[in-house]
């Protein structure tokens, strides 16, 4: 039986939010030191970024970066990564028990986004810290020289103001593992005071508060619920986490189908939100910030190193080709849910847990995981259209039930459609048909897929004939608008389609 796509060219579900393919930059492992910054790596320029790290960002698209965490935010003093580097003070990170030289900070990563083309979202310390802290980095960031904090500013070099629009009010504050967890009841007044401390100084800005670190939490939802009724007015969005990997399954098929775990996680949580909205008459809809998500075994692939060590590989996963079918997933998932997810970030994007690996003083190569990330971020943009999949093949799996071996999301960029198709049948090819509704003729100008002999296959450095997109014949629509296709067992695709012009 075939799996049928109907497409509606002009129907559209929603707009894309650029920023649903944002990343996210800790100070945590080699992120920063000898993955952003290197000063003398050959590729380093004047301030010492390195400018292949730089190529592989631009690549891959990525319109915001959070930043400076993650765990590490919640007991960082900011004001010890500005001005001149040689007084900035060497600390210990409690988060991740390494030692922080502070040799990078807010103003290096300012200049950072600019030069890998995007836009900083930056977290406030809310463990250690708290509402007048908010104030002053804002401030630093923000305000006019002729202040106090704009002056300092000034002084570090930077005379005009960095305007970052996007600001996370803490980080995983449920979490045992945070440094000063709040209970539901304080984070919440503490992010509605804070919120409503920072509109006072601009009301433009995008707020995000913390939702639970995620659904296996105890309070998962329920934090949700709580923490929205103290400052569902003053935020924009709700933040939303997820690692998954494949040691978490008894088999490939769980863990392939396991991007449903996201999709249902995103719609408890505007649950919870739209409960929120409801009970209190708010007007507002609120957003998801899903500013952590990726494939990570936190057991093999943990922070274990030698104690207050500096900057020692962290969390440095190796991904497989399974791994890159699942980022897929999720990214469709991602895709679906995107009418209610403003933001979203790959966590992490450089040595940590990241689709981008450097060598110190070598080479930077791209993980598997680099290529649905990239040809999600270049292509599925503009707007999600309706679809209708209908006949897809089931396998029956332990962890999440019947899960489809096919899934697919198709996006509309001005004339360009670009439609995602995940295969995660792991036996035969799949026969799928996909037709386009409406009288316009279309033509396919490109098709690649990812595929692998093996699941476990990785990429290496320097290794350009792993796991990377090959570009397939481009098959042609029928006059009926339709068009076959073979998709082998365990594959990706990505086919592009404009308006076939008569001439
Ligand atoms: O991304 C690694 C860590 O995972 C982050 O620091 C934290 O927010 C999450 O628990």
């Amino acid at each position: 039986m075939s799996t049928r796509l109907r497409i509606f060219p002009d129907l559209v579900q929603n707009p894309i939010d650029p920023r649903l393919y944002g990343s996210f930059i800790e100070h945590l492992g080699r992120a920063v030191y000898t993955g952003l910054y290197e000063p003398g790596h050959p590729t380093a320029d004047p301030q010492g970024f390195r400018r292949d790290v730089i190529d592989l960002v631009r690549e891959l698209n990525v319109p915001i970066v959070r930043y400076p965490g993650g765990n590490f935010v919640s007991a960082y003093d900011w004001e010890d990564g500005v001005g001149p580097r040689a007084q900035r003070p060497r600390r210990l990170d409690y988060a991740w028990g390494v030692t922080e030289t502070n040799q990078f900070g807010t103003n290096e990563f300012m200049d950072w986004c600019k030069a890998a083309n995007t836009a900083p979202m930056m977290a406030f310390n809310l463990g250690t810290r708290g509402l007048d802290d908010a104030r002053r980095l804002v401030e630093y960031c923000n305000a006019p020289a002729g202040t106090k904090f704009g002056d300092l500013r000034k002084a570090h070099g930077y005379a005009a103001p960095h305007a970052v629009r996007t600001w996370c009010l803490g980080n995983e504050m449920d979490g045992p593992w945070q440094t000063g967890r709040k209970t539901a009841d304080e984070y919440g007044r503490l992010a509605n005071e804070t919120a409503n401390a920072l509109r006072q100084f601009d009301p433009t800005l995008e707020l995000i508060a913390c939702g639970s670190s995620g659904p296996a939490m105890p309070a998962f939802a329920e934090w949700e619920r709580v923490v929205l009724e103290h400052c569902y007015g003053q935020v924009d969005a709700l933040s939303i986490h997820l690692y998954v990997c494949e040691a978490g399954y008894k088999s490939l098929a769980d863990y392939l189908a396991c991007p449903v775990v996201m999709e249902n996680q995103m719609r408890d949580v505007l649950a919870a939100c739209d409960f929120v909205k409801a009970k209190h008459r708010h007007k507002k809809t609120m957003m998801l910030s899903f500013d952590e998500w990726n494939v990570w075994d936190m057991a093999r692939f943990g922070a274990k190193c030698e104690r207050w060590a500096e900057a020692p590989p962290q969390l440095e996963q190796l991904y497989t080709f399974a791994d890159a079918l699942v980022v897929g997933g999720l990214l469709l998932a991602l895709l679906r849910q995107s009418g209610r997810v403003r933001y979203a970030c790959l966590a992490q994007l450089v040595n940590v847990i990241a689709p981008i690996m450097t060598a110190p003083g070598g080479g930077a190569w791209r993980q598997t995981i680099f290529h649905p990330f990239a040809q999600a971020s270049r292509h599925g943009r503009g707007a999600l259209l309706f679809t209708y999949l209908s006949g897809a093949p089931c396998t029956d799996t332990p962890a999440h039930g019947p899960s489809p071996d096919l899934e697919a999301v198709a996006t509309r960029d001005g004339d360009h459609i670009t439609i995602f198709i995940l295969h995660r049948g792991q036996t035969a090819p799949a026969d799928f048909t996909l037709g386009i509704e409406g009288a316009a003729r279309w033509r396919v100008f490109e098709h690649q897929v990812l595929a692998a002999p093996d699941p476990r296959t990785t990429n290496g450095p320097g290794q350009t004939d792993g796991v990377a997109p090959r570009s397939m014949p481009t098959a042609r629509f029928s006059a009926g608008n339709s068009l076959a296709l073979a998709l082998p067992p365990l594959s990706w695709h990505v086919l592009r389609l404009t308006p076939e012009t008569t001439t």
